[in-house]
């Protein structure tokens, strides 16, 4: 009799257990645009030639002693610029506490628990999200309720609908907001919304936590916290958990931070001492090697602008792919919806999929794509895409 014995079997995450199936999948045609990473034109993994510099510079000039409970001072130090960029002087960086987790993920869960502790239990996410945020928050402890964010119909935002539901938030709940480039669906509030988001959440005293994994995937660096930047001149406090993971490539390196802006000064070192308590709890302290090559690029201007340099051409070569897959699909099925696509932001896209379309996707064309019918667009290259399009359209 095993100690395990009376253990089920869960099923497999349903994107992390996609290129389980993919890669056992014989057919040479397939395509996998399931996973949530850049690839390059050639179906690649991409390592930044900046990180690499940076990695260089790094090799021989750090120990590997451990970090202090909430990270490496330098890396906060920049996290909290890249966020809050030149509006930091005005917003006041004294109001800003961040600590490095393990990725963006990380910087959710320790969120998530400190609303527990904090016994702020409630939390609403957007229909739908990255199908991480519900089982991060329940696993917290927290109580995870949904709003309308996607019209499937329209393929756009349901603005009102979003709205109404916020009307009816209990005071003092929290709201998950997806900063740029909402995930699954790319489709963002623009920036007239935002403000009125931000009006809105103000007047019903809901606390905004906002995840920010895609910043430098839909303008530009700078530009992408501008809803961020907006909460924080209009005098909300929030949370951002930020991931490093996608903007620099930095995807098994587990560099994440949640940043917390606060009103009141003498907050500053209660809340950190929370923080710390929790991440001592939990993993003690965070990995060194990736917030040390974050740091390096962002506070070297040669390194940053090379880097920046990259996340372009990243961003170039997503937003042709868009324009490539929409154009194509269009002339084959002359769907007015379509166009909704061309507006959708970053590496995803909502293009109406559903289950049974998905399904034989998988099992006809061996195409990947998980249920939610989000389609990774950094999947595409000019090798694969006719072979896609053509899949797309004889099944939707
Ligand atoms: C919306 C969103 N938030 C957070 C994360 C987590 O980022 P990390 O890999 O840094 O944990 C992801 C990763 O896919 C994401 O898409």
């Amino acid at each position: 009799m095993s100690f395990f014995n009376g253990i089920d079997q869960l099923p497999l995450d349903p994107i992390l257990g996609l290129p389980i199936l993919y890669d056992k999948d014989p057919r040479p045609e397939k395509v996998n645009l399931g996973i949530g990473a850049y690839r390059t034109e050639a179906g690649l993994p991409f390592i930044f030639n900046s990180v690499k510099k940076a990695q260089s510079l790094i090799l021989n000039k750090y120990d590997k002693e451990y970090l202090p409970i909430d990270g490496l001072t330098s890396f906060l130090a920049v996290t909290i610029e890249s966020i809050f960029g030149k509006e930091l002087n005005q917003i006041g960086k004294e109001r800003v506490y961040a600590t490095q987790t393990i990725g963006g993920t990380g910087a959710l869960r320790v969120g998530g628990d400190f609303l527990k502790k904090m016994e702020k239990c409630t939390i609403f996410l957007p229909q739908p999200s990255w199908p991480n945020h519900k089982p991060i928050f329940e696993k917290a402890g927290l109580n995870v309720g949904s709003y309308p964010y996607f019209d499937y119909n329209s393929q756009k935002l349901d603005f009102s609908g979003l709205c109404q539901a916020i009307e009816n938030f209990p005071v003092h709940s929290s709201i998950l907001l997806h900063a740029c480039c909402h995930n699954p669906t790319g489709v963002d509030p623009n920036r007239e919304q935002w403000k009125q988001l931000s009006h809105l959440l103000k007047k019903r005293k809901i606390f905004p936590f906002f995840d920010c994994a895609y910043q430098g995937f839909s303008e530009d660096f700078e530009n992408d916290s501008q809803a961020i930047k907006q909460f924080a001149l209009d005098g909300h406090e929030m949370f951002i958990a930020y991931s490093f993971a996608k903007n620099f490539g930095l995807y098994g390196e587990r560099v994440g931070a949640l940043a917390i802006l606060f009103d009141q000064l003498e907050s500053r070192e209660k809340i950190s001492s929370h923080i710390c308590s929790l991440i001592r709890g939990n993993y003690s302290s965070p990995p060194l090697h990736g917030a040390q090559i974050v740091s390096t690029i962002l506070r070297s201007y040669s390194l940053t602008k090379d880097w920046l340099n990259e996340l372009q051409h990243m961003r170039d070569r997503i937003k042709e792919m868009r324009k490539a897959l929409v154009a194509a699909l269009l002339v084959q099925k002359g769907n007015k919806n379509l166009h909704a696509v061309f507006e959708q932001k970053g590496l995803f896209s909502f293009i109406g999929l559903n289950k049974e379309q998905v399904q034989t996707l998988r099992q006809e064309y061996g195409i990947y794509i998980p249920f939610s019918g989000r389609l990774n667009l950094a999947g595409l290259n000019t090798t694969n895409i006719d072979y896609v399009v053509k899949s797309l359209s004889a099944v939707l």
